[in-house]
């Protein structure tokens, strides 16, 4: 039986992949310490969804208490286990709670995704690392493409970008945030370990990555925690772009199955822009929309002028590279069919 290793395995994409994976028949090794809950709250605290794990796959999973800052431990780990192809999902991944705790963001980001690769060259190196980037690594960059503003989102003016952004596009000299630069160090490092090492690596830069099962708060999880705010009736902050800013969602579900189609063929040092494309493109304001047809409630929100610092004013993944690379693998749930899913599942979990 093949064996996966899953850090970040309690979070949105990291229990997507392994129950993907254990439903394939891997033995999935999760590696998770709930530090979303330090970084959030309560409201970002995973362990329902680790127990949901354990109680739903309880010959196939095994959970692991541990810090990924911990490099001892993670090379133990990565030793003990020797997996047959490690997914890194764990992270900081707010752009704005970074200001705040600036070393423990890289600490994670950068400083625990090098233990990951180094203790995966130690014990595995022939083991597929796949790597959950971020669109942030692109700084402030895409605000400078021209723009054009439509009735109820921002659009690109620009016919080079119809089909949104792709991996092309630089990282370099704009505004990242700390979140952004702490992912950027992650990016190259894991890129350099294919290059350098010849490890079979890839970096996924996400772009909205969402799902039922994301414990969505106000800094982290824009459709899970909008649908949240919907149906507990609490006031929804929009911050600027006049709400008309454009995010593309993918399903969890469909990030899996790309994972899924890198592991089985994999290439060394790959970057790809994964989002829902131009297809799965929603604006907050089109969003708030699309969610009152699900839950038939009106949502309430407030406009601060401000907007978030460096924040898109529009992005959209270029799936192209994705597609033509592994034809197996397209988009297959629609942003329709995702916004049901998560207003199920907060009912169900309230
Ligand atoms: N969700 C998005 O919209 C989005 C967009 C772009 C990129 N990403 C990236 O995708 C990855 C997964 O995102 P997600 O939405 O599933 O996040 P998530 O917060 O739901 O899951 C991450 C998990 O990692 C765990 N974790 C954090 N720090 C840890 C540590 N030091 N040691 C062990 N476990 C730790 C958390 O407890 C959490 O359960 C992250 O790398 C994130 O930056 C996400």
């Amino acid at each position: 039986m093949p064996k996966l290793l899953v850090t970040g395995s309690s979070g949105l994409i990291g229990s997507e992949v392994v129950m993907h994976f254990a439903r394939l028949g891997w033995q999935v090794h999760g590696v998770d310490n709930n530090q979303r809950a330090v970084f959030f709250g309560p409201q970002g605290d995973t362990r329902w969804n680790q127990q949901r794990l354990c109680e739903s796959l309880t010959d196939r999973f095994e959970h692991h208490e541990l810090d990924i800052r911990d490099r001892s431990g993670v090379a133990g780990l990565l030793k003990a286990i020797q997996p047959d192809a490690v997914v890194h999902t764990a992270a900081q991944p707010s752009h704005d709670r970074a200001a705040d705790i600036p070393f423990d963001d890289f600490d994670v980001n950068a400083v625990g995704t090098l233990n990951l690769l180094e203790a995966a060259r130690q014990a595995c190196p022939g083991s597929p690392f796949v790597h959950l980037s971020t669109n942030k690594v692109y700084g402030d960059r895409p605000n400078t493409i021209a723009l054009k503003e439509l009735a109820t989102r921002w659009d690109y003016d620009d016919p080079a970008y119809a089909d949104g952004i792709t991996e092309n596009f630089s990282i370099d000299q704009s505004k990242h945030s700390l979140f952004g630069a702490s992912k950027a160090a992650g990016d190259v490092m894991v890129q350099e370990y294919g290059r350098y090492f010849g490890m079979p690596t890839c970096c996924l830069r996400g772009g909205c990555l969402t799902g039922p099962n994301h414990s969505g708060v106000e800094l982290h999880g824009f459709l899970s925690y909008l649908i949240r705010c919907n149906l507990e009736g609490r006031e929804y902050k929009v911050f600027g772009y006049k709400g008309k800013q454009v995010r593309d969602n993918i399903h969890s579900h469909d990030v899996a199955c790309f994972i899924e189609q890198f592991i089985a063929s994999p290439r060394i040092a790959e970057v790809y822009n994964i989002g829902g494309g131009r297809a799965n493109s929603v604006s907050i304001l089109e969003a708030f929309a699309l969610v009152e047809k699900f839950t038939g409630r009106k949502q309430v929100y407030t406009y601060v002028d401000e907007n978030r610092v460096g924040d898109h004013i529009c992005y959209i993944s270029n799936l192209a590279k994705m597609r033509q690379h592994y034809p197996g693998w397209d988009i297959t749930l629609t942003l329709d069919e995702t916004i049901r899913q998560i207003v199920e599942s907060h009912k169900s979990r309230a």
